[in-house]
């Protein structure tokens, strides 16, 4: 579906694009083919659960949208924009514009699993770092922002510690301040909260659920099933490297059709 909006500054991308649209993803490494050809396409404000089974290829797709890992096949395209690719002679494909991929990346804000904050920088320092140092923002203003992202995400007062420092769910949160920091059009959760201990999960759900009710457009790998049914607008169920069902959270959940994805909604309940 095609929707109507205006970016602001941001003038050289389509004033009707989607958010993000891949099409036909495909990713081999060496023999296996993790991903067979994967379409998914977001709107503004759209939240997209990706849901599926260890090793389906959820981190893999969502490391392919930002090129972490080069696809071998299909195309992505960002608010309008696509990834320009060509063939690395392998049969893959590599960037055709390293410095198009590096701007690129600057509008998606990536949450991993492991919070990967840069240890010897102190939270306020990893917030910052992209803004000052990749963006160009005057240090003033980008701490500024950070200030206010981390009063957002419960943090303010953590801002001079080191990262070695907090929990697992501070550490997360302030990983989310910082993707937050750059302006992200499209924000990709793995698994954010898979690494917490089991109380300290709900506090960093909390804070992706204030962004999802922001109608801020996320794509969210997770295999938190009731947190999913919520927030997201979309659920994907990835099996075996394609969509084997896809719908709205009442119907994946609720009514599933396929036996496998029946099987795994009701492994995981
Ligand atoms: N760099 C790599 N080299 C070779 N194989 C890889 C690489 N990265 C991932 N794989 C393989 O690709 C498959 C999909 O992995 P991926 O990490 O995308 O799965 P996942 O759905 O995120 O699983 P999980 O729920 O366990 O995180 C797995 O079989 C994995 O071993
Ligand atoms: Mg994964």
């Amino acid at each position: 579906m095609i929707e109507r909006q205006t970016f602001g500054s941001e003038g050289n991308m389509a004033e009707t694009a989607q958010a993000i649209e891949v099409r036909d993803l495909h990713k081999r490494f060496g023999p296996l083919e993790v991903l067979k050809g994967v379409s998914l396409s977001a709107k503004q404000g759209d939240v997209i659960a990706l849901i599926g089974g260890s090793g389906s290829g959820k981190s893999t797709f969502l490391r392919c949208i930002n090129m972490l890992e080069l696809p071998t096949a299909g195309s992505v395209t960002i608010h309008g924009e696509t990834i320009e690719l060509k063939k690395d002679g392998n049969g893959g494909l590599m960037p055709a514009n390293r410095r198009q991929v590096q701007r690129i990346r600057t509008k998606l804000g990536m949450v991993f699993q492991s919070f990967n904050l840069w240890q010897h920088m102190t939270v306020l320092q990893n917030v910052i770092e992209v803004p000052v140092h990749v963006l160009g923002q005057p240090r003033d203003q980008a701490i500024e922002v950070a200030e206010a992202l981390l009063r957002r995400v419960g943090l303010y007062e953590k801002r001079d510690a080191y990262p070695a420092f907090l929990s697992g769910g501070q550490q997360q949160r302030a990983a989310i301040a910082r993707a937050l920091a750059i302006q992200p059009l499209v924000m990709l959760f793995d698994e954010p909260t898979s690494a917490l201990d089991p109380e300290l999960v709900g506090e960093v759900l909390s804070v992706i659920g204030d962004l999802a009710r922001e109608k801020r457009t996320m794509i969210l790998v997770t295999h938190e099933m009731k947190f999913a049914r919520q927030v997201a607008s979309h659920v994907v169920y990835l099996h075996g490297g394609v969509i084997e069902e896809q719908g709205p959270p009442e119907q994946i959940f609720g009514d599933p059709q396929s036996e496998r994805l029946k099987k795994f909604i009701s492994s995981i309940h």
